[in-house]
């Protein structure tokens, strides 16, 4: 005997205009950031491949420009740059330099593609000699000193066009330090994306590649979060938000969905969710072997994001997905 008073799920998903019909979340292109590497160099046609992330690169000044004008051509609505400069130090001075990698970048950008939303990724580790994202002594992170270094990283850029400033340093202070000194230069109205909620994540492996920005000693256990820890990523979102910060990051993005749930449920402000170089790297050598479809992989993991409650997503994948979006 077959019970008539079960839950006919099948009925809503039985043809693809029903399942579209019912469907809760979708990934609009506007919702995708891309992340670029650009090296500051003399060779104006250097382009090379991130070993450990196949299908990205570190890209010179020329080399960025061309690569953004195809994506805008695809539909690209935003992106975020990182910088590898030609010399670092123990302050990380390439990162706050007028002339520095990321605000030639900025104002190269902005003059060509005025409608691109440009974020800066606010940090030190890529300029600094320690690799560390604040200053260093006797192998000691200091936390109130960096502070300065930050908000001049800040400044700089939003003056060299950053339309959005996102640290992702993770020091106590530096949304309202940022924020400070935004306002005291003119860019009241320049958002701040703080990663709020970034983990020590191994799964950060491959961007160090990228940005070649390891740290030279010890780790960054004292300043990003632990990895075991939930509520304490809602105690950090609340201080940024209390601190200025408009949207708030969570980093890294698939193994902590939970994370991302919890800030949407707790918070009204935009949330955006990054999945992350090791992510990325995961999915193209499984894809690269064959063991998973990667075009359908790529779109279930950013849809799980939307799913999540992240607003937006900052994804190595923004290029190829939008190109098939467009296709
Ligand atoms: C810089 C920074 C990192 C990432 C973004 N900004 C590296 C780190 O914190 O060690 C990681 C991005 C990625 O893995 O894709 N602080």
């Amino acid at each position: 005997m077959i019970p008539s008073d079960f839950h006919r799920g099948r009925r809503l998903r039985s043809s693809a205009a029903m399942r579209e019909l019912v469907r809760e979340n979708e990934v609009r292109p506007q919702d995708l950031i891309m992340p670029y590497f650009v090296v500051e160099t003399d060779d104006a046609s250097f382009r090379k491949e991130i070993s450990s992330m196949p299908g990205q690169y570190q890209l010179s000044l020329d080399e960025l420009e061309k690569q953004v004008a195809r994506a805008v051509e695809n539909g690209l609505r935003s992106c975020i740059l990182f910088g590898i400069p030609a010399a670092k130090d123990e302050l990380g001075s390439g990162a706050y330099a007028e002339d520095g990698i990321v605000q030639k970048a900025l104002r190269r950008l902005k003059d060509r593609f005025p409608g691109l939303l440009l974020i800066a990724d606010t940090c030190l580790c890529e300029y600094t000699s320690h690799g560390h994202c604040g200053m260093v002594r006797n192998e000691e992170i200091l936390n109130d000193p960096t502070l300065d270094l930050l908000a001049r990283t800040a400044v700089s850029q939003a003056r060299s066009g950053a339309d959005v400033i996102a640290p992702s340093d993770m020091m106590d202070g530096r949304v309202a330090a940022i924020r400070a000194a935004l306002d005291d230069a003119g860019f009241e109205n320049t958002p701040i994306m703080s990663y709020a909620v970034k983990y020590a994540s191994s799964f950060y492996g491959p961007f160090r590649d990228a940005a070649e920005g390891a740290p030279k000693f010890g780790d960054r256990k004292t300043y990003q979060m632990d990895p075991a820890n939930g509520r304490e990523g809602m105690v950090e979102a609340a201080a940024d938000l209390d601190e200025g910060a408009d949207i708030l990051i969570v980093k890294p993005g698939m193994p902590y969905l939970d994370i991302v749930r919890q800030v949407r449920d707790n918070f009204d402000c935009p949330v955006c969710a990054y999945q992350v170089s090791g992510e990325f790297a995961m999915i193209k050598a499984a894809a690269g072997n064959g063991w998973v479809n990667e075009n359908a992989v790529v779109d279930e993991s950013l849809v799980a994001f939307k799913r999540a409650g992240a607003d937006m997503v900052i994804s190595y994948f923004t290029e190829e997905v939008l190109a098939r979006m467009k296709a």
